[in-house]
């Protein structure tokens, strides 16, 4: 790819067709032109052409979107060795992003998918969300939470949670999955699902359970049950949610033992599925070692007696099929109004898989940050904010698929001036409710300081940073996180990371996160009178910093919300702003003084 763009500008403009848009394919300019000449030139042939092939009305959209100018950053020969280093290493990270998409949609594994389908003639988790959600894609979060925990690798957590469109409205869903040991919950269980309701609580998105669940896996009991972020929290946030008028359906398609049987209990609505859906506090084994008494999962705690006797659920579903067509229709009685789609978006200047060879592999050095923007936003186009102050840090507002955005991405170390501008922009996209998108890829950690011009200077830039991170902190706009590159040290919390609550944070495949980047464990060590061992000691720690720092190992701790394609990353920001605007299409919000109460 990068071969044509190189023999575009090498050879006296004549182009590669596969590659430039058809509106470049004539190019006119000259081979004395200088790059920005030629740009200037380009940019002009552009907006004349569409100008028109286009209608008056579309003129009109046109001549507002068109106030943000165009950010020409084609890739040039310069660019070479960089973009070739960083494809390879994007081709690498691909690989090992579709090695463990494979492992994660085995479940857990063959017998258990034949006990799950055979034996217990249920439907399998991706199947019912099929029948639930909307014929399109979804927005799965955080799929490889569980991949190489100490206790093992959990695929997909035990549950899917995400968010999909029912009926065209977005909601959250967390769906157990019960091929996974019974559905039980481990450590990284509850902590997804506590995620996807905080998702659910700071998004204002409805919220459907499937549970199918054995409770808590008893073995790691002692992290599940008695902290604060831990099970009992589950249903504090059904009740909290409720009282916020977040409406929530529960779907009871398996067992629903000991404290999952709060989860329908405490639902707005709740559907159980004939034979399949029990909800008991405790099973029949139980029972037996209590009373001596044989029951049935049924007569104990079936459908029947829950939709007829007990009043735990509200509909009864003959099978799972009709449970979810229930559902769907309890989701239309939300009563939101939404509007109509529009559809007049610009498509970015260049091709998204160039995102690919600009997703960098080094520390030392990233291709200038706009190279990105300039593939991400409509039209290319960007507004940019204080250019030539703190270029570090880049600002300045676009749009993604029409939603206006406040950009704030990094562009090196985030130095004081960079950091005073960043505040300056955050306040600005709060003052006019613009939100926000950080595109973080923090430097390193810098060396000690020694002299005291640099104390200075390292404090200055201590005090705008934590300027920065006040301002972030406070904006009450909605914010999204993507890490393009590194995640390290301070900067990162003052370019929005997980502490600072964005409402998506997602990494890019080739991303690191840890506190300094590998390759920089020296500075952190005690020094060492025998060198040889403090040699011994640094190299062991950069070994351990390279493989704790992977995007992978950080996903499968659920640090984030999920590693992302690069070139998928515009069509998920779209659902993220889509997603965090629905709210504003509620007709009814004033918070209620009590949850809503099962009687
Ligand atoms: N803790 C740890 N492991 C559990 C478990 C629990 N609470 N419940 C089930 N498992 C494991 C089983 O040991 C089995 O492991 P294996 O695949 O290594 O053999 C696996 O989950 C599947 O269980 P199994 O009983 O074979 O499947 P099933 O589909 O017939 O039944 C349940 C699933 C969840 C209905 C059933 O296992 C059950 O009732 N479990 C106990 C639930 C309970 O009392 N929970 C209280 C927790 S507070």
């Amino acid at each position: 790819m990068y071969r044509c763009i190189i023999r575009r500008v090498c050879s006296g403009g004549r182009v590669c067709p596969a590659f430039v848009p058809p509106y470049t394919q004539s190019p006119s300019w000259t081979l004395g032109d200088t790059p920005e000449e030629r740009h200037h030139r380009l940019a002009q042939q552009r907006r004349q052409c569409s100008h028109r092939s286009m209608s008056s009305a579309s003129r009109r959209r046109r001549a507002l979107r068109s106030a943000f100018p165009v950010l020409e950053q084609p890739l040039q020969p310069i660019h070479h060795h960089v973009y070739e280093a960083n494809l390879r290493n994007s081709n690498a990270c691909h690989n090992k992003y579709m090695e463990l998409s494979e492992k994660i949609r085995k479940g857990g594994g063959e017998k258990a998918i034949a006990r799950h389908t055979q034996r217990n003639r249920k439907l399998l988790v991706r199947d019912r969300l099929r029948l639930l959600l909307d014929d399109e894609d979804f927005l799965e979060l955080s799929p490889f939470a569980g991949l190489g925990l100490p206790y093992g690798d959990i695929p997909s957590a035990g549950c899917l949670t995400g968010i999909g469109r029912i009926n065209g409205l977005w909601c959250v869903f967390i769906a157990n999955d019960a091929t996974v040991k019974g559905g039980t919950a481990y450590p990284i269980t509850v902590k997804k699902q506590l995620r996807a309701q905080e998702i659910a609580i700071q998004n204002r998105l409805p919220c459907v359970y499937l549970v199918d669940s054995g409770g808590a896996f008893l073995p790691l009991q002692s992290e599940i049950f008695p902290d604060k972020n831990q099970g009992g929290r589950t249903f504090y946030n059904e009740a909290i949610m409720s009282a916020m008028k977040i409406p929530q359906v529960a779907v009871v398609c398996g067992s629903c033992t000991a404290g999952g049987a709060y989860i329908p209990t405490m639902a707005e609505e709740a559907v159980m599925v004939h034979r399949i859906g029990t909800i008991f506090l405790g099973g029949p084994p139980l029972v037996k070692a209590a009373t001596g008494e044989e029951v049935t999962p049924e007569d104990l705690g079936g459908a029947r007696l829950h939709a007829e006797v007990s009043g735990c659920v509200d509909h009864f579903a003959w099978e799972e099929k009709e449970a979810y067509d229930y559902t769907r229709n309890i989701v239309s009685t939300l009563n939101f109004r939404l509007p109509e789609e529009e559809e007049d978006e610009e498509e970015p200047l260049y091709n998204s898989m160039e995102l690919l060879g600009l997703a960098p592999k080094s520390y030392n050095y990233s291709l200038d940050v706009k190279m990105m923007v300039s593939r991400l936003t409509d039209g290319g186009r960007f507004q940019e904010f204080k250019a030539r102050y703190g270029t570090t840090l880049v600002t300045g507002f676009a749009k993604i698929h029409g939603h206006l955005v406040g950009i704030v991405a990094n562009n090196g170390e985030l130095s004081c001036q960079a950091a005073l501008k960043g505040s300056h922009f955050v306040q600005l996209c709060d003052q006019r409710d613009v939100p926000l998108l950080f595109l973080q890829n923090t430097a390193p950690t810098a060396a000690p300081t020694l002299s005291t011009t640099q104390a200075e200077v390292s404090s200055n830039r201590l005090k705008a940073q934590g300027s920065m991170m006040s301002a972030v902190a406070c904006a009450s706009v909605p914010k999204i996180t993507v890490v393009i590159g590194g995640c390290h040290g301070a900067d990162s919390y003052a370019m929005c990371g997980r502490a600072f609550e964005p409402n998506f944070l997602f990494l890019w495949p080739n991303a690191r996160v840890s506190m300094t980047a590998p390759g920089h464990a020296g500075s952190l060590l005690p020094p060492d009178s025998e060198q040889e061992e403090e040699k011994k000691q640094e190299d062991k720690l950069n070994r351990r910093l390279e493989e704790e720092s992977s995007a992978f190992f950080s996903s499968g701790r659920l640090w984030d919300d999920g590693v992302l394609l690069p070139q998928d990353t515009r069509k998920v920001l779209r659902n993220c702003l889509d997603i965090i605007k629905q709210q504003q299409y509620q007709l009814s919000m004033e918070k209620l003084q009590s949850p809503l109460l099962r009687m």
